[in-house]
């Protein structure tokens, strides 16, 4: 007996690693503590024990490139997901420097079609990965007797975090960070991305 598993509804995270990730992020990095020179207290949202710089860089020319990538990587994937065509794909974006100790708590973004993350500079393996928890909110009632993941079984599954890496996922995807247990920063660009057609219906 032959038996074939069809995925329906699955939750993606597309991930993309910059050809000239060296160079590109070299200049970010500069770009990035200078931010926080700025505004040490920065923001505190779901970052514990890490700075975050407001939502900014869309409206920043030193992150115009970066801003540029955030969309192209965004219009990709709605492309591939079959969106309408001609939208406008709007974002905002923001700096994290994690110092060993730093995490982020189990969040979501409300609001917004796409999610990411772009690693800058970081120790691996021991900076702390992104993690993502099983949308299925209603498989949460039943643990599965196994004690291997599967796409299937798993409840968590973690990314490991890459200089020059972006991970792309949907805003309503559940995720955190790790501890940072390196002995450096972790420093990264988190967006947020809405497309919208560029006629909005007027109430
Ligand atoms: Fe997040």
């Amino acid at each position: 007996m032959e038996i074939k598993p069809q995925a329906l509804f699955p939750s993606y995270v597309w991930s993309t690693l910059f050809n000239d990730r060296k160079e590109f992020n070299s200049n970010l990095l500069k770009h990035c503590y200078a931010l926080r020179d700025k505004d040490p207290v920065g923001v505190r949202k779901s970052n514990g024990n890490g700075w975050q710089s407001d939502s900014i860089l869309q409206n920043l020319d030193e992150f115009k490139d970066m801003n540029l990538r955030i969309i192209q990587m965004c219009q990709a994937i709605g492309h591939s997901q079959l969106f309408e065509p001609n939208l406008i794909y709007r974002h905002q974006a923001w700096v994290n420097i994690s110092p060993p100790g730093a995490y982020n708590k189990v969040h979501y973004h409300a609001n917004c079609h796409f999610s990411g993350v772009y690693y800058i500079s970081l120790k691996a393996p021991d900076c702390g990965s992104i993690y993502f928890r099983d949308p299925r909110v209603v498989s949460r009632m039943l643990t599965l007797p196994t004690n291997q993941q599967t796409d299937f079984t798993s409840e968590e599954v973690h990314m490991p975090p890459e200089e020059g890496r972006a991970y792309v996922f949907p805003g309503w995807l559940e995720h955190g960070v790790e501890v940072n247990n390196s002995d450096q920063d972790r420093i990264s660009i988190s967006f947020n991305v809405f497309a919208a057609s560029a006629v909005s219906p007027v109430g």
